[in-house]
This record gives structure tokens, sequence and C-alpha cells, in this order.
């Protein structure tokens, strides 16, 4: 083989060997996306697009406590990051708190938000069943459910926030 010719076929060779690399890094194959369907993440105010999943209060606390509390305090109290609950009623006092218990309208957005960011440093890292005991266990800090209510895809979307009505259209005419 002249030298010409092997050039050429090392070139061609490299040339197949990347080909093959780009192939194989593009896409997933489609069972790990059904188990993360990160391409549909959306959650509708009444429930569409939440997983199947349940969970408790009392689980929820432990993985808080694990993966949450560094910033946002033990009990969701606050930390270097904000409260998640406590302030239910003070939105029309004199020191308005917005916390996720006092200002969110939806409970199915605490999920939605659970699941995208949280923990900041490793987003989708939570199953479902964690987000779900995660969620009952922040609801349950004001008593907006009860401590041994299991959420679920039904249970979840039933929960009424105590903002809910706080928010009108302000264009009406
Ligand atoms: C490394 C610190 C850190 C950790 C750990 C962390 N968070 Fe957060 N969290 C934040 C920050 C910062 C924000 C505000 C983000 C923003 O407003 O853009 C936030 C916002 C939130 C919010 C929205 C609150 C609001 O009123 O807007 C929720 C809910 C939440 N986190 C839940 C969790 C849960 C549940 C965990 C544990 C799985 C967790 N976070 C772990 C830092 C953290």
């Amino acid at each position: 083989m002249s030298i010409r010719n092997s050039l050429l076929a090392l070139l061609l060779f490299a040339a197949h060997a990347y080909a093959e690399s780009e192939h194989q890094a593009l896409g997933r194959d489609a069972g790990e996306l059904t188990q993360q369907p990160q391409w549909n993440l959306t959650i509708t105010p009444d429930g569409r697009g939440l997983p199947v999943g349940h969970g408790t209060a009392a689980e929820g606390k432990k993985i808080f406590n694990h993966q949450c509390a560094s910033c946002h305090g033990f009990d969701a109290i606050g930390g270097s990051a904000m409260p998640l609950v406590g302030e239910v009623g003070s939105l029309t006092s004199e020191y308005p708190e917005k916390t996720v218990n006092s200002y969110w309208p939806y409970a199915t957005t605490l999920f939605d938000y659970i699941r995208r960011s949280m923990p900041p440093q490793a987003p989708y890292s939570l199953s479902s069943h964690q987000i779900y005991a995660l969620c009952a266990y922040i609801l349950s800090q004001d008593g907006i459910i009860e401590a041994d209510v299991e959420l679920n895809e039904v249970t979840l979307p039933q929960v009424t926030m105590p903002n809910r009505d706080g928010f009108s259209a302000t264009n009406s005419h």
C-alpha cells in the first residue's frame, strides 16, 4: 500500500469511527424515556399528567431531612433558601409572606416544581413516590392535609390550597 493509500484508509477509518460514536451518542432508547418522560412534564392544575405513585408525610419527612433541609431548613421553615411552609393567612396582613402553603393556588404545582427542579444539583433524581411523599410532608406541616393522608395521582388534585380563591382576573369589565 502506498503512503497515500494508507493515509486515505486511515482517514476513512477515522471518519467511520467518528460517525459511529456520533450515532451512539444520539438519543436514548424508548424504555428509558417511558420511565422518565422528561419530554412531557406538563401537569395541569386539575392533575392531568400526574404520574402514578403514592407517599405519606412520614416518608416525606425522612426524604426532606436528607435532601432538602440543608437549604430549606428542618421542618421546611427556611434556611439559606426560602421557607416552604407557614404564614398561611398572612397575605392580607401587614406582613404578607408568600410560601408554598400560604400562596400557591394548586397543590399539583408543588409536584411539578419539585420534579423539574429540586434538589437544584440533581433535578429529575426523585422518584414519583418520593415526590408525592414530599408534597404530603410539606402540605401536612400547615394542616392542609391530615398527617396520615396518602397522596397519589387521585388525591393530590383534590387538595384545596388555602389561597385557592386569592387570585382573580384583573381585566374583567
Ligand atoms: C442547594 C439548596 C437547595 C436544596 C438542597 C433544595 N432546594 Fe428547593 N429551592 C432552593 C432555592 C435556591 C429555591 C428558589 C429557586 C428560585 O426561586 O429560582 C428553591 C425553591 C424551592 C421551591 C419553590 C418555593 C417557592 O415558594 O417558590 C420548592 C417547593 C422547593 N424548593 C422544594 C425543595 C425540595 C422538596 C427539596 C428536596 C428534595 C429542595 N427544595 C432542595 C434551594 C434548594
